[in-house]
C-alpha cells in the first residue's frame, strides 16, 4: 500500500506508523527523522534544514521534495510506503502526484489523525526520544520509560527535542493549520481521506487505523 499519514504535530504519526509499517510490511518514510539524522552526522542537507526546523517553519520545498524523493527511489519502497510528515503544504503534494504519474502508481488512502490541540501540546511536552534510534518514542506520563532518561530498547539515552519548547510548538501548530491542513482537502477531493481518533492507547488507535485501512483493500 502507498499511504500518507497527516495530523498535528504530537498527534502520534511516529508512534502510529512505527506499527503500521511493521504490520503492513511496507517503510515508514519520515522527512523530520531523515532531517535529524542529517543533523546528528553534520551533512550540508542537515545544516540547511536545522534552522527552518529549530524555528518551527518548514524547511524550504526544493530540499525536501529532493530528499524525499530519493528515498522514495530505494528499492524498499518499490512496493508500498507509509510517508509521514510529507507532504506537507500543497506544492509538495502536486510534486509527489507528478512523482507517482509518472511511475504509473497512484496512493491508497490518506490518513488523518484528529487529536484536539490540549491533548497534542500535553504529548508534545512530554516526548522524549532515544539518541541511538529516532524510532524508540517515550512519553514521561503516558508511556514512560522504566528508568528515567533511559530508553528501555537498547539503553540510549533520551533527550527532548529541540523544536520541542512551548514557543516553537505554537509555531509549529500555526503552520500545521495554515501550510498542512489544506493538503486534506486537496486529497478529499480525490477521494482519499480516512480520518481516526487518535484519542486513546497507542494500541487502540493503531486497531482503529488498521481497521480503516482494510476496509479500503
Ligand atoms: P516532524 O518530525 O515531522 O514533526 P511533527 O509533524 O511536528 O510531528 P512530531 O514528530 O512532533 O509528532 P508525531 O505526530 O510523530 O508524534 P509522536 O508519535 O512522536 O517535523 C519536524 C520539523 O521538520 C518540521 O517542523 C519542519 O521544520 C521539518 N519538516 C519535516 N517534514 C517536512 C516537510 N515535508 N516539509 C518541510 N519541512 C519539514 O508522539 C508524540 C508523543 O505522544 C510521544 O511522546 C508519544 O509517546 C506520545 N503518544 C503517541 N501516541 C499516544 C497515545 N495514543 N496516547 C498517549 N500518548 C501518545
Ligand atoms: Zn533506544
Amino acid at each position: 500500500m502507498r499511504i500518507v499519514l497527516v495530523g498535528p504535530p504530537g498527534a502520534g504519526k511516529g508512534t502510529q506508523a512505527a506499527y503500521l509499517a511493521n504490520n503492513l510490511s511496507i517503510p515508514h518514510i519520515s522527512t523530520g527523522d531523515l532531517f535529524r539524522a542529517n543533523i546528528s552526522q553534520g551533512t550540508e542537507l542537515g545544516r540547511k534544514a536545522k534552522s527552518y526546523m529549530d524555528a518551527g517553519e518548514l524547511v524550504p520545498d526544493e530540499v525536501t521534495i529532493a530528499m524525499a524523493k530519493d528515498r522514495m527511489a530505494q528499492p524498499d519502497a518499490r512496493n508500498g510506503f507509509l510517508l509521514d510528515g510529507f507532504p506537507r503544504n500543497v506544492s509538495q503534494a502536486e510534486a509527489l502526484d507528478e512523482m507517482l504519474k509518472s511511475e504509473g502508481i497512484t496512493l491508497d488512502a490518506v490518513l488523518d489523525l484528529e487529536v484536539p490541540e490540549d491533548e497534542v501540546v500535553r504529548r508534545i511536552a512530554g516526548r522524549r526520544i532515544c539518541r541511538n534510534d529516532s524510532s524508540h518514542v517515550f512519553h514521561v506520563s503516558y508511556s514512560p520509560p522504566k528508568q528515567e532518561g533511559v530508553c528501555d530498547t537498547c539503553g540510549g539515552d533520551l533527550y527532548q527535542r529541540d523544536d520541542d519548547s512551548e514557543e516553537t510548538v505554537r509555531k509549529r501548530l500555526e503552520v500545521y493549520h495554515t501550510q498542512t491542513e489544506p493538503i486534506i482537502d486537496y486529497y478529499r477531493n480525490q477521494g482519499l481521506v480516512v480520518t481516526i481518533s487518535a484519542l486513546g492507547k497507542v494500541t487502540d488507535v493503531t486497531k482503529r487505523a488498521m481497521e480503516a485501512l482494510e476496509k479500503l483493500q
